[in-house]
């Protein structure tokens, strides 16, 4: 039987996967470096140590009945052989050395026959063409309108630069590790959507609505549920899911992001694991992210992913300045109907996610008012 819980990293992920294992009645532990993680304020347990010490992930493996993680940016390595030698790790630690090279999972799914943005990497290259011969065999191969992104280590835009000409400002901005670099073809969106989907350990899929997602500045800024895509393309992104989990091994929940043209949806990338997109379903679905990766990985049957209201909002909340965390305005905004602030317990820094709010409504745009004026009311 399962009991314990492992969770590589401590941050609001593992705080909110914690928060829907306790009931359940499984104890948990997270790694993370820092002291005092987010997870520890919602009664997790807390192992100090490096995510990519090999060292700490097994200590934490030998006291967990099974293992899993809140972060894609950890040593994919020393998990893989902690699940050879017999630990209880799920997802499948491949599936994560797979996608934490992002232009390896892009080349993956296309070899797969999914529909994912096109991109171009440079370690075929030898060491001494310049960044100009780089760029100019990209241009040939994407055309002109092209991001460069970092293979590994991304997150919340970190890693992503839009190169409009300048190689210096590219290299000042992502460095000049060509190797550890690739380039996209920017993909002139009208939308852009999240499919989050689990699977149990036997085998069963389930997969949520479509979200849509609004990026500012690359980080997720909110998201409304259902999506308002036409019927078609609702469910192309749902076999686009049901084929990507295909490729995905192991038990647990999945975000696959992706882009809407007018005419066809494409894989942006996957995480393996709960994703900002899927916050709404705390209160906003029959099932929650997070309780459903529990289930998912303790071998419990999955849940509902119905919507409990027409339409759910979600707003990150973000810090804009260098301040413990303020919550002033939360008298105001308790005040609103079906209207649910969550803070992660961290203070305020620009730009970093301290919290979110989520909104159930009658209508995508009554919930997304809601969620604004709700967001604008706090100071953080
Ligand atoms: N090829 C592209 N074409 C158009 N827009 C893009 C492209 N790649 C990235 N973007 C924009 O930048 C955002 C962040 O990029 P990406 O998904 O690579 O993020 P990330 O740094 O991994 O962040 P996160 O982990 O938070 O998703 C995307 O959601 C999208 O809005
Ligand atoms: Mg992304």
């Amino acid at each position: 039987v399962i009991r314990e819980v492992g969770i590589v990293g401590g941050g609001q992920l593992g705080r909110m996967l914690t928060e829907a294992a306790h009931p359940l009645g499984f104890q948990v532990t997270v790694l993370e470096k820092t002291p005092n993680s987010p997870a520890t304020y919602a009664g997790a347990r807390q192992l100090v140590g490096d995510l990519n010490d090999p060292d700490k992930l097994k200590e934490l493996a030998a006291q967990s009945d099974v293992l899993t993680w809140e972060i894609e940016h950890i040593n994919a390595e020393a998990l893989e052989d902690l699940a050879y030698s017999g630990y209880n790790i799920q997802p499948s630690p491949s599936t994560l050395s797979a996608i934490k090279d992002k232009y390896q999972q892009k080349k993956d799914l296309e070899a797969a026959g999914l529909p994912v943005v096109e991109s171009v990497a440079f370690d075929t290259f030898s060491d001494d063409s310049s960044p100009e011969e780089r760029i100019k065999h990209t241009i040939l191969k994407l055309g002109g309108n092209i991001i460069f992104k970092t293979r590994t280590g991304g997150y919340d835009g970190r890693g992503n630069f839009r190169y409009q000409g300048d190689v210096a400002a590219l290299e000042a901005s992502l460095g000049s590790d060509w190797d550890n670099l690739y380039a996209e073809k920017i993909i002139p969106f009208d939308k852009e959507l999240s499919i989050l989907a689990a699977r149990d350990l036997h085998g069963n899929t389930v997969i949520y609505h479509a979200t849509e997602t609004v990026q500012k500045n690359n980080i997720c800024h909110t998201t409304i549920t259902p999506a308002s895509i036409e019927p078609r393309m609702a469910l192309q992104a749902k076999e686009i899911g049901h084929e990507t989990m295909l490729l995905l091994k192991g038990a647990g929940v999945f975000a696959i992001e992706m882009f809407a043209t007018d005419n066809q949806v494409i894989i942006n990338e996957i995480a393996p694991r709960v994703h900002n997109s899927g916050h709404y379903t705390i209160e906003g679905a029959v099932t929650s992210q997070f309780e459903q990766h529990i289930r998912a990985i303790t071998g419990l049957p999955l849940g509902s992913t119905a919507l409990r209201a027409p339409a759910v909002a979600m707003i990150n909340i973000l810090g804009t300045r260098d301040e413990p965390l303020n919550r002033e305005g939360l008298d105001k905004l308790m005040a609103y109907p079906d209207t649910h602030p969550h803070f992660y317990g961290k203070d305020s820094r620009p730009a970093r996610k301290l919290g979110h709010i989520t909104v159930l409504a009658a209508t995508r745009q009554s919930a997304l008012d809601r969620a604004t004026a709700a967001r604008n009311l706090l100071t953080v």
